[in-house]
C-alpha cells in the first residue's frame, strides 16, 4: 500500500484487460489516476469499479485500526476521460484534464493498443496505418504530450506496455511486431534522451496474458479450445499470465522502488520467451 502515494497517474487503454489492472494496482497504492480509453463506458465503468475498492479497502483498514470505527472509509481519486491516442489533440486533452482534476503528472503508461494479424502480401495499406495508429503512434502521443511537464519539474515515470512480440516473430501476425519492436526503440531513445532531466522511460514486455485481446484472438482460430490448449502447451509454467502481474511491474516502475532503471524492458512472460523448444 501506498507506494505511489501522492503520484498522478495516465493509463491509456484503461477501461479493460490490462490498463483496467494497472489502474486498478496503482488507486490501491495510493494514486490519483486517470484513465484514458477510446470507450468511455468501460472506463467511467471501472472507475467506479476502483473507488468502491479503495473506499473498501480504507474502511477495512480503518475498523481494523480501531480508527474510524468503519463509517466512512476516503475516496480514491479517479477520473475517465475519453481518448483516442491515435490523435494527439486528444492524448493532450486527457493530460490537461489530469493536471486540472489532480496536477501535474508523474506516471504515464501508454498501455492501448490493438492487435493486427495479417500475411504481409495480403494486408491492406489500412491494416498496416490502423495498427502503427495506434500501437506506435499512439505511444509517442502519450510521451509527447506528457515530456514537456515531466521534463520541466524534472521527474517522472513512462511505462511503455511493449510485448513479447517486441523482440520474437510469430508468423502471420504482420504487422504488429514490427510497432512493437517500434515501442522498445521509442523507449530506449527517450529514455536516453530525458534520463539527464530524471525523467525514466521504461517497458514491460508481456507474454500471453489472459484479456479480451487474447480471447479474441483464439475465438478467432476454426477450433478456439484447441488454440487455447496449443497456446497453455506452449507455456513453461502451463499456464498464462493474468492482467494483475502485468500490473505488479508496472506498479515497480512507475515507483520510486526503481530509481535506476530506465530504457530498459522487463518481461513478464513465465519464462516462454527464454525456451528454444521443448
Ligand atoms: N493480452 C496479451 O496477451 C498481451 C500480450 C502482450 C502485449 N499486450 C499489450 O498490452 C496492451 C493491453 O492489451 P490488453 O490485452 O489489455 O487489450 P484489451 O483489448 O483487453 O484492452 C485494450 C484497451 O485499449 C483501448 N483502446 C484501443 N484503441 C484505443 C485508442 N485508439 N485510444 C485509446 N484506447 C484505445 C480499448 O478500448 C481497450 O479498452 C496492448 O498494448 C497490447 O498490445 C497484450
Amino acid at each position: 500500500m501506498n507506494r505511489l502515494a501522492g503520484k498522478v497517474a495516465l493509463i491509456t487503454g484503461a477501461g479493460r484487460g490490462i490498463g483496467a489492472a494497472i489502474a486498478h494496482a496503482f488507486a490501491r497504492e495510493g494514486a490519483a489516476v486517470v484513465l484514458a480509453e477510446l470507450d468511455l463506458e468501460t472506463a467511467q465503468r471501472t472507475a467506479r469499479e476502483i473507488e468502491a475498492a479503495v473506499v473498501d479497502a480504507n474502511r477495512g483498514t480503518s475498523d481494523t485500526s480501531g480508527g474510524s470505527g468503519g463509517s466512512g472509509g476516503s475516496a480514491a481519486r479517479v477520473l475517465a476521460v475519453r481518448t483516442d491516442v491515435t490523435q494527439s489533440a486528444s492524448v493532450q486533452h486527457a493530460v490537461d484534464e489530469a493536471q486540472r482534476a489532480f496536477g501535474p503528472l508523474d506516471v504515464l503508461v501508454n498501455n492501448a493498443g490493438i492487435n493486427v494479424f495479417c500475411d504481409p502480401l495480403t494486408m491492406t495499406d489500412d491494416d498496416w496505418r490502423r495498427c502503427f495508429a495506434v500501437d506506435l503512434d499512439g505511444v509517442w502521443n502519450g510521451c509527447r504530450a506528457a515530456l514537456p511537464g515531466m521534463v520541466e519539474r524534472g521527474r517522472g515515470s513512462i511505462v511503455n506496455i511493449a510485448s513479447t512480440h517486441s523482440f520474437k516473430i510469430i508468423p502471420g501476425c504482420f504487422p504488429y511486431p514490427v510497432a512493437k519492436h517500434g515501442v522498445i526503440g521509442l523507449t530506449r531513445a527517450l529514455g536516453i534522451e530525458y534520463a539527464p532531466r530524471h525523467v525514466r522511460v521504461n517497458a514491460i514486455a508481456p507474454g500471453y496474458i489472459e484479456t479480451q485481446l487474447t480471447r479474441d484472438w483464439w475465438d478467432n482460430q476454426p477450433d478456439p479450445a484447441a488454440a487455447q490448449q496449443a497456446t497453455l502447451d506452449l507455456q513453461p509454467m502451463k499456464r498464462i499470465g493474468r492482467p494483475d502481474e502485468v500490473a505488479m511491474t508496472a506498479v515497480f516502475l512507475a515507483s520510486d522502488e526503481a530509481p535506476f532503471i530506465n530504457a530498459s524492458c522487463i518481461t513478464v512472460d513465465g519464462g516462454r520467451s527464454a525456451l528454444y523448444h521443448d
